[in-house]
């Protein structure tokens, strides 16, 4: 080994001793007679000194050359500092250099290597490997490398079994854009990459696993987010012999495990809610329930009072923001700005203030007496003091709207603490989903997924009315992970595909093989994959994921520091059989 310590551990007991660092020069401080030198590795800072007349003057002239991010060994007697520093662990010490080797020089980095750095987004994706030597990118990798291991030993206790599925696989029809890669000994055919393990893991249910993990990588070809990367990674989970409650509690476990072991919280109840009272009371199928400002449908008190833009509405939906009856014209003003965004799309906003002496001022008030508007304000569970917020139209695109406003309150109103999680399971999701462009419904999770058995009758007379036997684990608003029961048998699977637009023979080119092994003996089966660069960014307290991926694409799903997606040489187009666009 180079060192004897790492530049993180040696305390004042260790005063004394001889020892050997490697490590990082961080900053180095000439003061004439006296040198010091911040060494750091992964593991802390170590302070170096030199002083003229002491220091070997070979040795001194070596210090002296040293830039930042030289790489070197120093080799010297650890002794009690002078003026100690109380903010690092290794404070009380310095290291006073006996001998000194350079193990590699370096360029100037293009940023500071610390915590507040002065280097952009752009500038440390470019040099991303100087960017993980920073100890707030790092510590990110070292929650994830955590959390990895300890979803590993729970669902390994649980008699998991993490098996490996294929990367090159098939182009298919449902979900996400593929990233799709040529074969060389196939001309003119494609690999794709998996969008997510689903058909392999219940394949391994048919072949009698039982029980299946996977942290696995996932390929979807997608326009970005700060929740969404074009490769990403799954805790992928399979289960047979199991209803739904059966998988909900196995997550439940493990993620109390996970809140446990690595954060020391303890969460309480994972209630449930269907996806239609979630659309109902929040307008969205991820909730989050850190706060209350639940919807109230106002259709009943608000319309045929005159008011044509209510009265044409499908939607009249409010919301109550306690406290904020003295919000000026200004604010509210930026609150109708913030609801006419072209992202958000609302033609306006209507307020009632529910002022302090029980009278109410509203932006309607031509059209509303103080009765109605108390009529709306008991409904909401208004009180004096409290301010509605009201927005009406069709009723899908209203209560999304509203979810924005909702969101927004919340989060100026200071009700999205970081500190609090409340986890929540949205069920009962419809199972599929009409699509306007193509004309057809879609699966709204994916093909593999059974309806709720009491729905089943439904499904030639009103598709879109049946529900799905899927779930979702929302915690804070944000969609951690989501599965469901699947099909199992050969009938109601070529079924679904048919509902699904798919010919017989399109699914059997498609998915034969697993219509093929549901002939064999498929258990009742189903399962879950949580999004695990989401849930390490939840754990780290923060909405963007790319901060835990090591090496992340950027917005435009270019990595920027290989400089990929790249061009091919013409050979290769030749080799694999394809034109150049
Ligand atoms: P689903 O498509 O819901 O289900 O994906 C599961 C979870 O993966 C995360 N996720 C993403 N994370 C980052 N970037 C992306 N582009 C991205 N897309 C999805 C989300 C999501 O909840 N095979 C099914 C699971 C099953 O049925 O068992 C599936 O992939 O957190």
């Amino acid at each position: 080994m180079l060192r004897t310590h790492s530049c993180g551990e040696l305390r004042i007991d260790q005063a004394g001793e001889k020892v050997t660092l490697s490590g990082w020069v961080q900053r180095t401080r000439d003061k004439g007679g006296l040198m010091w030198v911040d060494l750091r590795d992964r593991y802390g800072i170590t302070q170096l000194t030199f002083e003229e007349g002491v220091t070997d003057p070979n040795i001194l002239e070596t210090a002296r050359k040293l830039g930042r991010e030289f790489v070197i060994q120093a080799e010297g007697e650890v002794v009690e500092r002078f003026s100690k520093n109380d903010k690092i662990p290794t404070g009380h010490i310095e290291i006073k250099v006996e001998k000194l080797i350079i193990l590699n020089a370096s360029e100037t980095p293009p940023f500071v290597i610390e915590d507040d750095t002065d280097g952009g987004e752009d500038l440390r994706m470019k040099y991303r490997y100087l960017d993980l030597r920073r100890n707030e990118v790092r510590s990110k990798l070292e929650l994830r490398s955590k959390l990895a291991i300890a979803v590993r030993n729970f669902l390994a206790n649980e008699e998991f079994i993490e098996v490996e599925t294929p990367v090159l696989i098939k182009s298919t029809p449902e979900g996400a854009r593929d990233f799709v890669v040529p074969s060389r000994m196939n001309p003119g055919e494609f690999y794709a990459l998996p969008q997510s393990p689903q058909t392999f893991k219940q394949l391994l249910m048919v072949s009698g696993f039982d029980r299946y993990f996977q942290i696995v990588k996932c390929f979807r070809d997608e326009d970005l987010r700060a929740d969404r990367q074009p490769e990403f990674t799954q805790i992928d989970c399979e289960m047979s012999f199991v209803e739904r409650d059966d998988v909900l509690d196995t997550f439940e476990g493990l993620t109390k495990h996970l809140f446990k072991t690595i954060k020391g919280v303890e969460l309480s109840g994972f209630p449930r809610m269907d996806y239609a009272d979630a659309m109902r009371l929040y307008g969205s199928d991820k909730p989050d329930t850190r706060f209350g400002m639940k919807f109230v449908e106002l259709n009943d008190v608000a319309q045929n009072k005159g008011f044509n833009v209510f009265d044409q509405a499908e939607l009249v939906v409010g919301i109550c923001a306690k406290g904020c009856a003295e919000y000026t014209r200004k604010q509210l003003d930026a609150l109708t700005d913030f609801v006419k965004r072209p992202q958000i799309g609302a033609k306006g906003l209507v307020y009632v203030k529910c002022n302090a002496d029980g009278t109410y001022k509203s932006s309607v008030d031509k059209f509303y007496s103080q009765e109605d508007l108390a009529a709306w304000a008991q409904k909401a569970g208004a009180e004096a003091g409290d301010l509605m917020l009201v927005l009406s139209g069709p009723t899908h695109k209203t209560r999304s709207q509203m979810n924005e406003l909702r969101l927004h309150m919340g989060t100026t109103l200071g009700l999205r603490d970081n500190n609090v999680f409340k986890p929540l399971w949205v069920v009962d999701f419809p199972l599929l989903e009409w699509d306007e462009e193509t004309e057809r419904f879609h699966a709204m999770h994916h093909p593999f997924t059974s309806a709720l058995v009491e729905d089943l009758e439904k499904l030639d007379t009103n598709p879109g009315d049946v529900r799905a036997n899927a779930y979702d684990l929302v915690i804070n608003g944000v969609e951690i992970g989501g599965g469901s029961i699947r099909i199992h048998d050969q009938e109601t699977q070529s079924l679904m595909f048919k509902h699904l637009g798919f010919t017989e023979e399109e699914a059997k080119a498609q998915f034969g093989f697993l219509l093929s092994a549901f002939q064999y003996g498929a258990p009742p089966h189903g399962g879950i994959a949580f999004g695990f660069d989401r849930l390490c960014a939840m754990f780290g307290g923060s909405e963007t994921i790319r901060d835990y991926i090591a090496f992340p694409k950027n917005t435009s799903g270019r990595d920027v520091m290989i400089d990929s997606p790249a061009p091919i040489h013409d050979e290769q187009f030749k080799e694999l059989g394809i034109k150049p666009a």
